[in-house]
């Protein structure tokens, strides 16, 4: 999400005659996009702070913006904090940073806008740009859900949807400029209700994934992130019409102990978890999940940890961003009592990431030989004239190929497999696919 909002930053401002340049050092405006979801991410936001007080000691003409959820948590007390602060704005007003830069000059004084003036900001934002063959598009902002343990929801603000077409525009636009692969991003994008292009009745996200699929050019469509309790049968109907749909989901679990996913205020169950991948895998028999793991949420037992290697077991994970729980000020759970050592936590995260880290190798292992269609991003980084693409459960193959060839699709088949990449040739090409398999 930050990774778009900075992404739109770069077009606002282009728009108003700034360049990017490639050290903090020669710029003339540095903006910071802060991350809140846990402490350390937070903290970065100040270390980062810190490093550049020294730059604007040198070059007092320098301008420092900070976005994003510590600034919409914080507000003013990022100023009291790190007074050398210009300009502080939320997620939401991203698209102010132009007039908030000029009333800072105006006054003299340091600005704060962290509102939550629904989806306007969309509205002024210039058309996309896109660098390379795969492109993010937001379609829904903030998260409703409010997990016991998440600052979303308040830094973020709540669910508000895109209206169809802004999005089904954005997404064509992106194709005009080469575009083959999108992600549809959102905090929850099942839960999508934006304006149908009819203007009078609200689409789905099943309904919206139908309409991207059609725009000509868009080959690989991704989104992130889903919620399982509204991981409905349309979506995964979806799954069985629309072909451009990855073969891959991130479906975050969080735990697999029904009694941590109520404290977590999850809405789910274990079984109702394994209920929707089964159904899933009905339609798309090979598809892969990943998952998002909180371990040492305040009360976590062995028992409840348990269950969740029992869950993993069960849907045999390809990836997970899982962390220990972090303790966050002004949420539910902040005041929840946690007696589990912290040693005893991160033993458990370790023990979840060995066993996430076995089945990927699995997974990898029974790609040998399978031909898959995957988006050419670039040169290989080792080189040696190689390509390197990407294949739908996000595994990086390199192969030998024309550079014409990148930011297209292309068939390959995987004829090696190391720990964090595979090695592969251009499918139908039967003489290379011998010689590499040798
Ligand atoms: N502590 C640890 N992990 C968290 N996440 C969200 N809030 C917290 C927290 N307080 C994780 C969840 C979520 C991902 C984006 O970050 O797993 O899916
Ligand atoms: Fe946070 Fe996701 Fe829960 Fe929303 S659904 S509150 S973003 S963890």
């Amino acid at each position: 999400m930050n990774d778009y909002d900075s992404a739109r930053l770069l077009d606002l401002m282009a728009a108003q005659g700034y360049a990017r340049v490639s050290a903090p050092e020669q710029a003339d405006l540095i903006v910071v996009i802060t991350c809140s979801i846990r402490e350390k991410a937070q903290e970065k936001t100040f270390s980062d702070l810190g490093r550049i007080r020294e730059i604007k000691r040198e070059n007092p003409a320098v301008r420092v913006a900070v976005g994003g959820c510590v600034a919409s948590q914080e507000g003013r007390r990022v100023l009291s904090r790190a007074p050398w602060v210009d300009v502080v704005f939320g997620p939401q007003t991203l698209h102010r940073l132009p007039e908030l830069l000029e009333k800072r000059e105006r006054t003299g004084r340091p600005q704060v806008d962290i509102a939550f003036p629904e989806i306007e900001k969309f509205d002024c934002l210039p058309a996309p740009c896109a660098h390379g063959a795969s492109a993010f598009v937001s379609i829904m902002e903030g998260c409703s859900k409010y997990c016991s343990y998440c600052v979303v929801p308040y830094t973020r603000g709540t669910e508000i949807s895109r209206p169809m077409m802004d999005v089904l525009v954005e997404c064509a636009q992106l194709a005009a400029q080469g575009v083959k692969e999108i992600t549809l991003l959102g905090q929850n994008v099942n839960a999508y209700q934006g304006r149908a292009p009819d203007a009078r009745s609200t689409a789905d996200f099943a309904l919206l994934l139908e309409y991207v699929h059609d725009i000509p050019g868009i080959e690989r469509i991704r989104y992130t992130t889903s919620h399982p309790k509204e991981f409905s049968d349309r979506l995964i109907e979806a799954y069985g019409r629309l072909p451009k749909l990855a073969n891959h989901v991130h479906l975050p679990v969080q735990s697999g102990s029904d009694r941590i996913l109520a404290a977590m205020k999850r809405g789910y169950t274990h079984d109702w978890y394994l209920e929707r991948i089964a159904r899933l895998r009905e339609v798309r028999p090979d598809i892969s999940v990943a998952t998002d793991f909180i371990v040492g949420f305040p009360g976590e037992t062995e028992e409840d940890f348990a269950e969740t290697m029992r869950l993993i077991d069960e849907v045999g994970f390809d990836a997970s961003f899982s962390f220990v729980y972090s303790k966050r000020p002004g949420t539910p759970a902040a005041s929840y009592p946690d007696e589990t050592p912290r040693e005893v936590k991160l033993e458990r995260l370790q023990q979840l990431q060995a066993v996430i880290d076995a089945n990927a190798a699995q997974i990898s292992r029974g790609m040998l030989g399978r031909v898959e269609r995957c988006l050419v991003f670039g040169p290989a980084k080792k080189g040696g004239g190689m390509l390197a693409a990407r294949t739908d459960n996000n595994r990086v193959v390199n192969f030998p190929g024309d550079p014409a060839l990148i930011g297209s699709m292309a068939s390959i088949r995987i004829t090696e497999v190391f720990p964090h990449t595979l090695g592969g040739v251009p499918a139908g090409d039967a003489g290379a696919a011998a010689a590499g398999e040798g």
